[in-house]
């Protein structure tokens, strides 16, 4: 495990976009997995950046979100989808064929969950950005799930619950479950790409970092991994 600490949101912003070009550079067709929430923004805008500066291209990459609310419409502004589009896919040159998120709001979400999986097993994943919860989920799976999990449905902790209600007008508008990537299909990946800022995610690093593995705290299971880079700023880094 690589961990780099940043200086200033620029910087966790170009650390992180650094590793991202690479691959990008060396794979012209390779295949990201994405996240959302706060903590990928600065990652997303040097992306975009540099597209407009540099003009490098998304045409062939392809893309995976870790997870969707079930039952926000796609349109609604707080969708994983909207999100996607209005911090990335929009300010790139993406084909929006080939970029691949749950459906939340599908009739069967059983039927959907393992036409994510199925579509992840065919896919190899090059570099797969993650964020952390404050109770160390990565993707959203919460502490408890099991490490060879795949795409299931989750009910969302109260904790994330409240995490996420700054998103929305108000609480009660935060959807109260979700689809996500299960931890043995993130484990997959060639190289995972973990960002944490802010105060409230160091308890979570550290317990990632260096506390035992533990379905306890699912980011804990980075350990296991090969290749894995975290950036950090200086405030999520305080503890390790
Ligand atoms: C988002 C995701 C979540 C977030 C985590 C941190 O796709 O999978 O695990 O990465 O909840 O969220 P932020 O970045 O908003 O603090």
């Amino acid at each position: 495990m690589r961990i780099l600490i940043a200086q200033s949101t620029e910087e966790f912003g170009a650390l992180a976009f650094n590793e991202m070009i690479k691959i990008i550079k060396s794979n012209p067709s390779c295949t990201l997995g994405l996240a959302t929430g706060s903590t990928p923004i600065p990652l997303y805008d040097a992306m975009a950046k540099d597209h407009a500066e540099n003009g490098t291209s998304y045409k062939n990459v392809t893309t995976f979100n870790l997870d969707e609310y079930v039952g926000l419409p796609k349109e609604h502004p707080e969708s994983y989808i909207s999100f996607m589009k209005k911090n990335l896919f929009s300010r790139i040159d993406i084909d929006m064929k080939n970029v691949n998120i749950p459906n939340g709001q599908a009739d069967d979400i059983a039927a959907e969950c393992k036409r994510y999986s199925a579509l992840l097993e065919k896919a190899s994943v090059d570099i797969q950005v993650l964020g952390i919860g404050g109770n160390g989920h990565i993707a959203f799976n919460e502490p408890g799930t099991p490490f060879d999990s795949k795409t299931h449905r989750v009910q969302l902790t109260q904790k994330t619950i409240s995490d996420n209600a700054r998103f929305f007008s108000t609480i009660d508008e935060v959807p109260k479950s979700a689809l996500t990537m299960g931890i043995g299909e993130i484990m997959r990946a060639k190289k995972l790409l973990l960002l944490a800022n802010g105060k409230n995610k160091a308890d979570a690093v550290y317990n990632m970092i260096k506390g035992p593995v533990t379905t306890d705290c699912p980011a804990s299971v980075l350990q296991n991994h090969p290749d894995v880079v975290v950036i950090l700023d200086q405030s999520a880094a305080e503890k390790i």
